[in-house]
């Protein structure tokens, strides 16, 4: 049986915030929602996150009853971290110790690791730096690992040392319990350091085995914006490969942002700077324009959105054509060939095949038939300042520029409303109905002239 730790009490000064660090998110998600993730994609029959920065915002941001909580009230080293969690762990099975501030590590780097406790030894995930300054060293005699020694305590020689100390590792877990009770502080930094326990197993003759990330940024911290930011970068431009090598086109992989779910069909053509938020599903044939805003959104297959289309909650049917700078806002749905156009809002609507709303209206809490035209300059009232109402238009109906529908009211079926009407009442089906004055001319009128001023 697997178990997994998370490690997550500390403060995390140098991201100078007072959001507790393992909140930051990447790619839209706590640092500590990506390490969640992981535990979950290896199959972990519990997942124990140890808190204590930031008190209860962070059991609170990532509530989950997958989770078990273990305040770590004050931090006294990772070994002390782990010691709040033991009473939390079975004794027969194995223990994999991850960090909240380490987001990117593939499920695939951790499982030899696991496979490693699982044959009774400890495994442990190392890395080799040009640069190790900070990081805890391995110390190898004929090969063998012996013990971790901190930056801080180290010798210059130990400081020459490049395998460094990921502080990922997996052991049985009556062993990890047996070797935590055991620890000193008597360190460099007062610490009870959990890396004191590869000398133990060493002593109890338990194998050492290290395996390495397949890539360095696997093990990659965060400890300041900046490192944020590198890390942000690194997994976008995974998913941009990931996306790429499914086919979709990006005309720019640096220029891509998702921050949840993208998944696309086939011949998906997606320009530069958009993002995609939340869960984003984007069918066989869909492009997408430069600058374009999807957060939970369908697209079905064919639909064209053009640049600057901000869309939020919706259905977008087949073969649409959206934007240029079209926004559309929870709850609406748009059905087959369905066009919007530049400057058009939309919200909590449903819109039917063949309709068009080409330019600069407002369409709220509406249904919408099938074949219906909307002149340029439409806005359905759909508040009167206490409420909202709904307004009904039926197949086929012709509305004129300018026109206001003064919600509730209903469009009969083939009706067509004048340019400028003002539609208080229900316009009757097939009919022509306009509110505006009669156009009149008075002849031989003229415009009033400037007067001169004396002197
Ligand atoms: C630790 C390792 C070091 C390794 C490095 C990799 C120890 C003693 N050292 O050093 O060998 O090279 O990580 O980054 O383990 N934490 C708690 N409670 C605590 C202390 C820490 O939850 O009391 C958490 C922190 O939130 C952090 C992680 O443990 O996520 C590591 O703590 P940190 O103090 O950064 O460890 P390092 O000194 O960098
Ligand atoms: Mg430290």
């Amino acid at each position: 049986m697997l178990e997994i730790l998370i490690l997550a009490a500390g403060k995390g000064t140098r991201m100078r915030s007072d959001l507790p660090k393992v909140l930051h998110r990447l790619a839209g998600k706590p640092l500590l929602g990506h390490v969640v993730d992981t535990a979950h994609a290896l199959g972990a029959a519990r997942t124990c996150v140890v808190y204590g920065f930031g008190g209860e915002a962070v059991p609170q941001a990532l509530a989950d009853d997958t989770l078990t909580y273990v305040l770590q009230a004050e931090q006294h080293g990772t070994g002390h971290a782990v010691k709040q969690a033991l009473p939390q762990l079975a004794e027969n099975g194995v223990t994999l110790v991850l960090y909240g501030d380490v987001p990117l590590t593939h499920v695939s780097t951790l499982q030899p690791l696991v496979v490693a406790a699982q044959s009774g030894k400890l495994g442990l995930l190392t890395v080799n730096l040009t640069q190790p300054d900070g990081y805890g060293r391995i110390v190898r005699e004929s090969g063998r690992v012996t013990r971790i020694v901190e930056h801080k305590d180290a010798t210059p020689a130990e400081r020459a040392i490049q395998e460094v100390n990921t502080g990922i590792l997996a052991v049985a877990t009556r062993q990890l319990k047996r070797w935590i009770a055991d620890l000193k502080n008597d360190n460099a930094q007062g610490e009870y350091y959990l890396t004191d326990i590869i000398a133990m197993a060493v002593r109890d003759r338990v194998d050492v085995e290290t395996h390495h990330p397949g890539y360095e940024w696997e093990v990659l911290g965060v400890n300041s914006k900046a490192q944020l930011a590198q890390l942000e970068r690194i997994h976008q431009n995974e998913i941009a490969q990931a996306l790429l090598e499914a086919g979709v086109t990006l005309m720019d992989p640096a220029r891509l942002d998702v921050r949840g779910t993208l998944v696309c069909g086939r011949d998906v053509v997606i320009d530069v700077n958009c993002v995609f938020e939340g869960h984003v599903q984007l069918d066989d044939n869909v492009q997408v324009g430069a600058n374009c805003v999807l957060r939970n959104v369908t697209v079905a297959a064919g639909t064209r959105i053009d640049a600057f289309t901000l869309i939020d909650d919706a259905a977008i049917g087949e073969a649409n054509r959206l934007g240029p700078f079209s926004r559309i806002r929870p709850g609406t749905t748009l059905a087959r060939d369905v066009h919007v156009g530049n400057f058009v809002e939309i919200k909590n609507s449903q819109i039917d095949d063949g309709s068009k709303i080409n330019h600069l209206s407002y369409v709220g809490d509406t249904t919408m038939g099938k074949k219906v035209n909307i002149g340029a300059g439409t806005i359905t009232c759909n508040y009167d300042g206490a409420n909202k109402h709904r307004t009904v238009i039926e197949d086929e109906v012709f509305v004129g520029s300018d026109t206001q529908l003064v919600a509730p009211v209903t469009v009969g079926r083939g009706a067509t409303l004048g340019a400028g009407t003002t539609l208080t009442k229900d316009a009757p089906a097939g009919e022509l109905t306009l509110s505006r004055a009669k156009q009149l001319t008075i002849a031989g009128w003229n415009r009033p002239v400037k007067q001169k001023k004396e002197g």
